[in-house]
């Protein structure tokens, strides 16, 4: 089976629905951002603080090139991995791209404050912006859009649907 992609912004649930799908259905579960920590040995925060943000970048594009040829897995990417266009073609080779749609309401709830999070100690009308901009960009890549704006469960009911229509 090929792999299952879960991308979008930050706060729409990709690792905690990426974990739910892979212990149900038994596949291997990645995460990017979890990968560069491991590899850096140090938490996101400290790599942009230390190394900057492109650096980080530059992370993320490896890792997801080291996903093509592979199967079976369910792979979480960090927000900013699906929102740089030059990483489309290696997500394309990697699986399937499901997007998770959060409104930027919950959204917002969700991470506004969060200071394990580099891009979150912006200030709303920051993170609004994002959003805004990175939106369309993750819709021109994905294969399916499900939106996560309820509960866990509820996602992952429609995500089981959408995965089971592109079949
Ligand atoms: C980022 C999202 C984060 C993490 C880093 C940058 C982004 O991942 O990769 O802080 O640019 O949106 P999550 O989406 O898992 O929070």
């Amino acid at each position: 089976m090929k792999n299952i992609i879960l991308c979008g912004f930050m706060g729409s649930g990709k690792t905690a629905l990426g974990r739910m799908l892979s212990e149900r259905k038994k596949l291997r579960f990645f995460d990017t951002d979890e990968i560069i920590v491991e590899k850096m040995r140090m938490p996101i925060a400290d790599i942009f603080a230390k190394y900057g943000e492109e650096h980080f970048r530059s992370l993320e594009t490896e890792t997801i090139k080291e996903f093509a040829g592979s199967e079976n897995c369910v792979i979480s990417l960090g927000g900013g991995l699906a929102a740089n266009e030059r990483n489309h073609p290696y997500l394309k080779e990697a699986g399937i791209i499901v997007l998770l749609e959060c409104n930027i309401e919950e959204t917002l709830r969700r991470i506004s404050g969060d200071k394990t999070r580099p891009l979150t100690t912006d200030g709303s009308e920051d993170i609004i912006k994002r959003y805004n901009f990175r939106k369309p960009i993750y819709e021109t890549v994905a294969d399916a859009v499900v939106d996560s704006s309820g509960t866990a469960e509820e996602t992952y009911k429609k995500l089981l649907s959408a995965l089971e229509e592109l079949k």
